[in-house]
């Protein structure tokens, strides 16, 4: 199916399936307005800050972040991906999926042939491992207490010493040098190309579904630096939303907790002792990106760094944030300076049942983190781990689990468990339950709605952004509009960074000949997701209007008014400077003032 007729059929797939009801069989929404509002079901919250637009079919979420259409819904709470989640829409409308020719895409045509040099390395070190130079490499495996069983399970490889054992043999297969290139397995300097990774152990990494992406190799010889060496980031590997040993661990997982571990060894013997659920995160710190794909297949985390890690700040930032995309969290802890690895080798499986059986709540752990990091012997430091302590299980919903922490609190600190209650209450009184009625009576107003939101919404205010961020909105909700607002004004007329890339994206979409929604127009976004993601705040602003055309004209004519004011603003502050210094005789100075006068015969035009 050609690529045109694919996105027709898109379009009516989306029609078919309305956001509003596709969403409602998800979440409890209540309609406000054009707005429908309910309780996130990407994070976990108390108070709805889920918004979905009916007129734009768009949804985004003012506590989480998570925006996108109706597709992008369906992927998110199916844990599927595009394909899976246009599949499950069109049986909901009862409509047929053509066979789409994806591959066309350049884009899929380079993932495929980079993929398809992943397995051909894959093949080229497990074959390696085999051969007689790799006997270090199988000591070593052995050495560590690895089956072969696992060493099969897990893919373990040899890539062996010399400079261009993988080059030749991939490029042997015919696959050219640039390509090889791209995937990270190799490194070069002015004069070559060479194989990255020499006399290594070497891990395949692999995505949730279990293409190989990556690879990590670890050293044998002692005297080799670094321990650990990783692909770069490439077309296929995004090391932010990836997890070690996920395709793996997901297929254990329903209904079992995943434990998140740091390093690749420390996941693999886990498998070994039946403790199938474990992933790595491979020592950077948790991102938001990963938490979302754990939360795909479970609703609770255990989390088992190292010892001497635990405690750091970036680790306790990482379990806020998987505690924020809604999973239950807890925290084991090994002993000193042993990571999981070590732990099961020295004191076996019974031994780490019952690290897991002793796990922290996510409280627990930061609560005896300030009472260790504190000193509670002095006064001060008394009341500065209690304040601390307090803010904590102040943000605890239920009476009945705050009452242990109260418990606890009062038997390190000795202040007495009234006094810490009484202050645990003033603090979620001054928080949260005032805040709660209003929020529930009219959601928009509610105080996490972001900060670019609020700006343009502050229309009062009756700032150019608000001018722009209002006529673009009109603009999005009505094709017709958008030519017309798009003969009066272009990009360049924008002051607003946001409102300047969405009115690209709106150009990009007539360009391509697309279908105009606000998805689309999203899609069309250039930068990261954090332009897409401003976008959807400008999108999802209010705006009703008793005659949507006769206002985009006269938004549209005020924007283009204001981009005058502002280019007449800046030139005569120019020209001032020059008349100042005695300049008003230059040819310079006099083009200047013309320009001026041009400009605001231009507005005054407008204004008639
Ligand atoms: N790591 C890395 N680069 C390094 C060191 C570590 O990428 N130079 C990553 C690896 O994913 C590693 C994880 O961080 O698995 C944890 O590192 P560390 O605790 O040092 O290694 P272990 O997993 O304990 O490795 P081993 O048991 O093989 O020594
Ligand atoms: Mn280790």
């Amino acid at each position: 199916m050609a690529e045109k007729d694919f996105s027709a059929w898109l379009a009516e797939l989306k029609e078919r399936n309305d956001i509003v009801s596709v969403v409602s069989s998800y979440v409890r929404l209540t309609r406000k307005g054009r707005h429908h509002w309910g309780l996130c079901p990407f994070h976990h919250e108390k108070t709805p800050s889920f918004s979905v637009n009916e007129d734009l079919q768009i949804y985004k979420c003012f506590g989480c972040g998570a925006a996108g259409d109706v597709i992008k819904f369906v992927q998110e709470n199916e844990h599927t991906d595009f394909n899976g989640a246009v599949h499950i829409l069109a049986e909901r409308a009862g409509m047929e999926v053509p066979h789409f020719g994806k591959e066309d895409s350049q884009a899929e045509k380079k993932r495929n042939e980079l993929v398809s040099i992943m397995n051909a390395a894959q093949e080229f070190f497990v074959k390696s491992l085999s051969l007689p130079q790799a006997q270090k490499a199988r000591d070593y495996i052995k050495g560590r207490g690895l089956s072969k069983e696992i060493v099969e399970r897990f893919g373990l490889g040899f890539a062996p010493e010399g400079w261009e054992n993988l080059k030749t043999y991939l490029t042997g297969l015919g696959f050219p040098i640039e390509s090889i290139n791209e995937t990270g397995l190799m490194s070069s300097n002015e004069k070559r190309v060479y194989d990255k990774f020499r006399n290594r152990i070497m891990y395949p990494i692999a995505d949730d579904k279990g293409t190989i992406i990556s690879f990590g190799g670890r050293k044998i010889n002692p005297e080799d630096e670094p321990k650990y060496m990783n692909c770069p980031q490439t077309l296929l590997y995004n090391k932010s939303q990836t997890l070690y040993g996920l395709n793996i661990a997901k297929n254990y997982a329903r209904g079992n907790p995943l434990i998140i571990v740091e390093g690749y060894m420390d996941v693999i013997t886990m498998h070994e002792f039946g403790f199938n659920t474990a992933v790595a995160s491979c020592g950077t710190s948790l991102t938001q990106q990963q938490a979302r794909k754990l939360k795909r297949y479970t609703d609770k985390v255990y989390i088992g760094y190292d010892g001497d890690s635990a405690g750091q700040s970036a680790t306790v930032r990482g379990l806020d944030i998987l505690k924020d995309t809604g999973l239950e969290v807890f925290v084991l802890s090994f002993p000193d300076g042993c990571d999981p690895d070590d732990t099961l080798r020295k004191f076996g499986k019974e031994y780490f049942d019952g690290i897991i059986k002793n796990a922290k709540t996510l409280e627990e752990f930061k609560l005896e983190r300030i009472f260790s990091s504190n000193d509670i012997s002095s006064n001060e430091g008394k009341l500065k781990a209690a304040k601390q302590a307090i803010e904590i299980v102040s943000k605890i919903q239920l009476d009945m689990e705050r009452e242990r922490y109260i418990d606890m609190i009062s038997e390190k600190t000795g202040y007495s468990k009234r006094a810490v209650l009484n202050d645990i209450e003033k603090i979620s009184g001054k928080n949260s339950p005032k805040e709660n009625t209003i929020r529930n009576e009219t959601p928009q107003k509610v105080n996490n709605i972001s900060n670019v939101a609020l700006k343009y919404k502050n229309s009062a205010k009756n700032n150019d952004s608000s001018a722009e961020a209002r006529l673009i909105c009109l603009m999005a909700r009505d094709k017709n509009c958008a030519v017309e607002a798009l003969k009066i004004v272009n990009s360049t007329c924008f002051a607003d960074d946001v409102c300047k890339s969405i009115i690209e994206a709106m150009q990009r979409v007539f360009d391509g000949d697309l279908p105009f929604n606000a998805s689309e127009i999203i899609a069309n976004i250039k930068g990261d997701d954090d332009a897409a993601s401003k976008a959807y705040d400008v999108l999802m602003l209010d705006v009703n209007s008793l005659d949507l055309e006769a206002e985009t004209v006269a938004y549209a004519n005020k924007v283009r008014y204001q981009f005058y004011m502002r280019r007449t603003k800046a030139l005569q502050e120019e020209a001032n400077k020059m008349i100042a210094s005695g300049k008003l005789g230059d040819e310079e100075c006099q083009r200047l003032l013309k320009e001026i006068e041009r400009l605001q015969k231009l507005a005054k035009e407008i204004r008639q």
